[in-house]
């Protein structure tokens, strides 16, 4: 069994302070931070950008994740590439060239992850999950944290770890939208190496336990090393 990865996510922190917002991250033993880019386009709120990313890099080493929530994300990855960010995750559902777009991730050395929203099915990506480092599952329709997680989209989890032991295939799962210690059990059951959580780890009274506690959920071991 395999601990799984807590990628808290700053969507969620409070934007006057956050600084804090990424030692708090650092202090809870999350080795990822996750970077919820919006364009106001894709989905029906704006975040923020590449700045943000490169000026939080100058004080972590933690794993960037960055999530681009964005039509053209062609225009947007050399940016993020530059800032910093260890991985970048584009939407499939906003990119013809996917494969295309993988390709340049990887020759600046980061990894490239593929994401879909709940309405698109896994088989969609059938094409490009032997290219990508990480699938991010929507269990949300994406544009703000703190929704409640649709419960059918977690079966696409178990559908892309089926894909990936049958196929041989090293890609990472990982969910985000409403996940907390209510939902996660399952989420980690079905699969998932990783967890994104926004609202529920911000608003964790004892940040550290909650990272313990999710950190601690086993998964199948099938799953690739991380
Ligand atoms: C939603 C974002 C999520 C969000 C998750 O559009 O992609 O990463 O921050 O927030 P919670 O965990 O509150 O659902
Ligand atoms: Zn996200």
């Amino acid at each position: 069994m395999r601990t799984t990865i807590v990628a808290p996510s700053l969507l969620a922190a409070d934007f006057s302070a956050t600084g804090a917002a990424l030692r708090m991250v650092e202090t809870s033993g999350a080795p990822w931070i996750h970077l919820d880019v919006m364009d106001g386009r894709f989905v029906p709120n704006l975040s923020f950008g590449a700045k943000m990313v490169a000026d939080l890099r100058k004080h972590s080493k933690l794993f960037f994740d960055a999530h681009l929530m964005t039509e053209v994300p062609e225009s947007l990855v050399d940016g993020f590439i530059e800032a910093g960010a260890d991985a970048i995750t584009f939407h499939i559902e906003a990119c013809v060239h996917a494969h295309r777009l993988i390709d340049r991730i990887h020759a600046a050395g980061r990894k490239a992850g593929i994401s879909i929203v709940p309405s698109t099915p896994v088989s969609v990506l059938s094409e490009l999950l032997r290219y990508v480092d990480m699938v991010l599952v929507m269990t949300v329709n994406p544009g703000f944290g703190g929704q409640k997680l649709i419960p059918r989209c977690v079966q696409k989890v178990a559908e892309l770890r089926d894909f990936r032991d049958r196929e041989g295939l090293d890609f990472q799962i990982a969910v985000d939208g409403g996940v907390n210690t209510a939902t996660a059990p399952g989420i980690v059951t079905a699969g998932a190496d990783i967890v994104v959580m926004g609202s529920a780890f911000f608003e964790a009274t004892d940040r550290a336990a909650l990272v313990r506690q999710i950190s601690a959920l086993s998964r199948p071991d099938s799953s690739p090393a991380v």
